[in-house]
C-alpha cells in the first residue's frame, strides 16, 4: 500500500472469519484499543460491522510497526494485511471474529483523535449529560447501531406492510397552524407578517383528515411532531409518530389492521409471535381493575371492589368511606406475608404520599388472619373477605377506603410498585391491550370549561348523542388507545366527518362562533365539501422502538435527543439570536420576569 496511493476498503472489520484465512484485506475504522506487548502491538479495529484484532510486529513491517506505536484509542486508520488464524489457545470465543487476526503490513493514520472526555467502551458508566454533549462518542457504541438498525428495519417493515394495503406515504407541513393536541405549541415567528406565527405541528391531525376529504382514502406518514410539555423518560419535545388515516372504515377495521401490522413487525424483527386480536378493556374497566388507563397486563393482581362487602362493617374507616360516596378497594399480594412490619409501614407511608388516607392490611396465615383491623371483624367475615379477594394462605391483602378516583389510582400505583418489587413482571413479555370507550369530554376545573379528552375532532358514540348538551361528561368517544406493557404507544379515533356535529362539539368545548370560524373555518368548509367517514391512529414510533428494544428511555432510540429540560447539549440549543434577527422578525426580547 503506497502511502499516497488511493485506498480501497475491501471489507468490514466484523466480517472476517476463519474462511478468509490467507486473504489480503484493507480495513478502515477506529482504534478501539491498543495493547503494546513489547515486541508486538495489538489493535482492536472497529467499524460498523464489528471489531477485529490487528497485529503489528517489527518483523513483518518495521514502518507500520512504528506508526502503530503512535496510534491511540479512537484514531481513524486504514490498514492492510493478511488474515490469519490466531495461534491456538489465543482465540476469543466472545468475538465473532475471534478465530482470526489481521497481520498488518501497512498502517495509515487517516485522522488522529485528541484525548477524549470518555471512550465509547466506558460510556455506559458516564453521566448522561456528558454523553449527550458528546453524542457522537456515545453513538459509537455497537448497542446504538443495533438500536438504529432495528428502528430502520421497523420503518421499512411498516412501510412495506402499509404499501401492500394500499396506503400512500404523504408529507404534511411543518410550518402550520396550531392543532390542539393538548400541549403548548412551538411557535415560529413570521418575518413577512409581523405579529403572526406558524406553529410546528403537534401532530398532522387536520392535514390527514383533509387528505381523506381529498379522496386519498389511505394515508400514512412517519411524522415529526412537536410538543412543548413537561418531559419524562418517554416524552420528547420533538418525536416521531407513525401516523395514519383511513376512509370508509369503523373502529374494528382500523384496530385489526394495526394488530396485523404489529404482529408482522414483531415477528419479522424479534421473531415473536403476538397473539392477535389484542384484548380490549373499556376505560372504566381499566380504571377499576388496574387503577390506570395505561394498565400493565404482564401480571395480575387485579383491584377488587369491596365496597358492598365492607360498607356496613363495624370498621368505621371502611363504613364511613362508603357512606360518604366513596369505595373500599383492595389488591391481593401473593406471598406478601413475608413482608416485615417495617415494609408494611413503608407501604402505608407510600400510599399516603400518593394521596390516599391510609392503607389497611391483612396477613393471611395458615388459618389465622392478622391485621390491626382484625378486631372489627368476626373470623367468618375475615374468611369471606379473603375468599372475595382470592387470597391463598401466605397472601397479603391491601385495602384502601377513599374516593373512587383516589382509591383506584393509588392501588394502581401500589400494584405496579409491588409487581416490580416482587419480580412479577416478566420483562420478555409484550402485553398489548386496547383501551376503548373513553369519555369524550372532561371538565377542566382550572379553565372552567369542558375539554376534549383526545382531541376535539373525535366522534362521539352515536348512542350517546342525546346527552351531548345535557350531560356531556357521560358521552363516550369513538376513541381507542393502544397500551404496551403499561405505556401508551398509540391513540386514535373515528372522526367527526359532518360539519354540523363538529361545530356542535366546538360549541360545547366553549369556542365562540368567531373562534370556530377563525381557527377551524377551513376544516368545517372541507367537511362540508363531501367528506367521507374516516378515522385513524398515531403510534409513538420512538416509544414503540424503546419497548421493542427493552430500553428505559426514548432518548436511547433517538439519535439526537433533548434533555429532560428540553435542551440539546450537543449544539447548545436553544440559543440566543442576534438583535438583527429579532428585528427582522419584529420581535422584542423582554428579560424574564418572575410572574
Ligand atoms: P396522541 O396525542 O395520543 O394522538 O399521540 C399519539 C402517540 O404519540 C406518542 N406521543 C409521544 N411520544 C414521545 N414524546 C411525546 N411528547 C409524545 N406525545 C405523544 C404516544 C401517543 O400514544 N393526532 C392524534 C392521533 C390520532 O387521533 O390519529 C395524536 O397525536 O405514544
Amino acid at each position: 500500500m503506497e502511502s499516497n496511493g488511493e485506498l480501497r476498503r475491501t471489507c468490514g472489520c466484523g466480517e472476517l472469519r476463519s474462511r478468509h484465512t490467507g486473504q489480503d484485506v484493507v480495513l478502515m475504522g477506529w482504534v478501539q484499543r491498543r495493547r503494546d506487548h513489547g515486541g508486538v502491538i495489538f489493535l482492536d479495529l472497529r467499524d460498523r460491522s464489528g471489531v477485529v484484532q490487528a497485529v503489528l510486529s517489527p518483523d513483518l513491517e518495521a514502518r507500520a510497526f512504528e506508526k502503530g506505536q503512535a496510534v491511540r484509542a479512537e484514531y481513524v486508520i486504514a490498514v492492510q494485511g493478511e488474515v490469519r488464524r490466531r495461534p491456538p489457545g489465543t482465540e476469543n470465543p466472545n468475538m465473532p471474529t475471534g478465530e482470526v487476526e489481521v497481520a498488518l503490513r501497512d498502517l495509515r493514520i487517516l485522522n488522529p483523535a485528541k484525548s477524549l472526555p470518555f471512550y465509547p467502551s466506558e460510556a455506559a458508566e458516564v453521566d448522561e449529560a456528558l454523553r449527550l454533549r458528546y453524542r457522537y462518542l456515545d453513538l459509537r457504541r455497537p448497542e446504538f447501531w443495533r438500536a438504529f438498525e432495528l428502528r430502520h428495519q421497523a420503518a421499512k417493515v411498516i412501510r412495506d406492510f402499509l404499501t401492500r394495503r394500499g396506503f400512500l406515504e404523504i408529507e404534511t407541513p411543518m410550518l402550520t397552524r396550531s392543532t390542539p393536541e393538548g400541549a403548548r405549541d412551538y411557535l415560529v415567528p413570521s418575518r413577512i407578517y409581523p405579529g403572526h406565527f406558524y406553529a410546528l405541528p403537534q401532530s398532522p391531525q387536520l392535514f390527514k383528515q383533509i387528505l381523506m376529504v381529498a379522496g386519498f382514502e389511505r394515508y400514512f406518514q412517519f411524522a415529526r411532531c412537536f410538543r412543548d410539555e413537561d418531559l419524562r423518560a418517554d416524552r420528547q419535545p420533538e418525536f416521531t409518530q407513525l401516523d395514519l388515516e383511513m376512509s370508509f372504515v369503523g373502529e374494528d377495521e382500523i384496530l385489526s389492521l394495526m394488530e396485523e401490522m404489529l404482529a408482522e413487525l414483531f415477528y419479522r424483527l424479534l421473531g415473536k409471535e403476538l397473539e392477535i386480536p389484542f384484548p380490549r378493556l373499556k376505560y372504566q374497566e381499566a380504571l377499576s381493575y388496574y387503577g390506570s388507563e395505561q394498565p400493565d397486563l404482564r401480571f395480575g393482581m387485579k383491584i377488587v371492589d369491596l365496597s358492598q362487602l365492607l360498607g356496613n362493617s363495624s370498621c368505621q374507616v371502611f363504613a364511613r368511606a362508603v357512606k360518604e360516596g366513596g369505595v373500599v378497594k383492595g389488591i391481593t399480594v401473593p406471598g406478601g406475608t413475608a413482608f416485615s412490619r417495617r415494609v408494611l409501614d413503608e407501604l402505608a407511608k407510600l400510599v399516603v404520599s400518593w394521596g390516599a388516607r391510609g392503607l389497611g392490611w391483612f396477613l393471611l396465615g395458615d388459618g389465622e388472619i392478622k391485621s390491626p383491623l382484625a378486631k372489627f371483624f368476626t373470623s367468618q367475615e375475615l374468611k369471606v373477605l379473603a375468599k372475595k379477594m382470592e387470597g391463598q394462605p401466605g397472601a397479603l391483602l391491601l385495602l384502601i377506603a377513599d374516593r373512587k378516583e383516589v382509591a383506584e389510582r393509588v392501588l394502581g400505583q401500589l400494584r405496579l410498585e409491588l409487581g416490580r418489587r416482587l419480580n412479577l413482571i416478566d420483562p420478555r413479555l409484550f402485553s398489548f391491550v386496547w383501551i376503548t370507550d373513553f369519555p369524550l369530554l372532561e371538565y377542566n376545573k382550572d379553565q372552567g370549561r369542558l375539554e376534549a379528552i383526545h382531541h376535539p375532532f373525535t366522534a362521539p358514540c352515536e348512542a350517546d348523542l342525546t346527552f351531548l348538551e345535557k350531560d356531556p361528561e357521560k358521552v363516550r368517544a369513538r376513541a381507542y388507545d393502544l397500551i404496551l406493557n403499561g405505556t401508551e404507544i398509540g391513540g386514535g379515533s373515528i372522526r367527526n366527518h359532518r360539519r354540523d356535529l363538529q361545530e356542535r362539539l366546538f360549541r360545547i368545548i366553549g369556542l365562540t362562533p368567531g373562534e370556530i370560524d377563525e381557527k377551524f373555518g377551513f376544516l368545517l368548509e372541507a367537511l362540508d365539501s363531501g367528506a367521507p367517514p374516516h378515522g385513524g391512529i398515531a403510534f409513538g414510533f420512538d416509544r414503540l422502538m424503546m419497548l421493542m428494544l427493552e430500553r428505559e428511555t426514548i432518548r436511547d432510540v433517538i439519535a439526537f435527543p433533548k434533555t429532560q429540560s428540553a435542551t440539546c447539549l450537543l449544539t447548545q440549543a436553544p440559543a440566543p439570536v442576534t438583535s438583527k434577527q429579532l428585528r427582522e422578525l419584529h420581535l422584542l426580547y423582554r428579560e424574564k420576569t418572575s410572574k
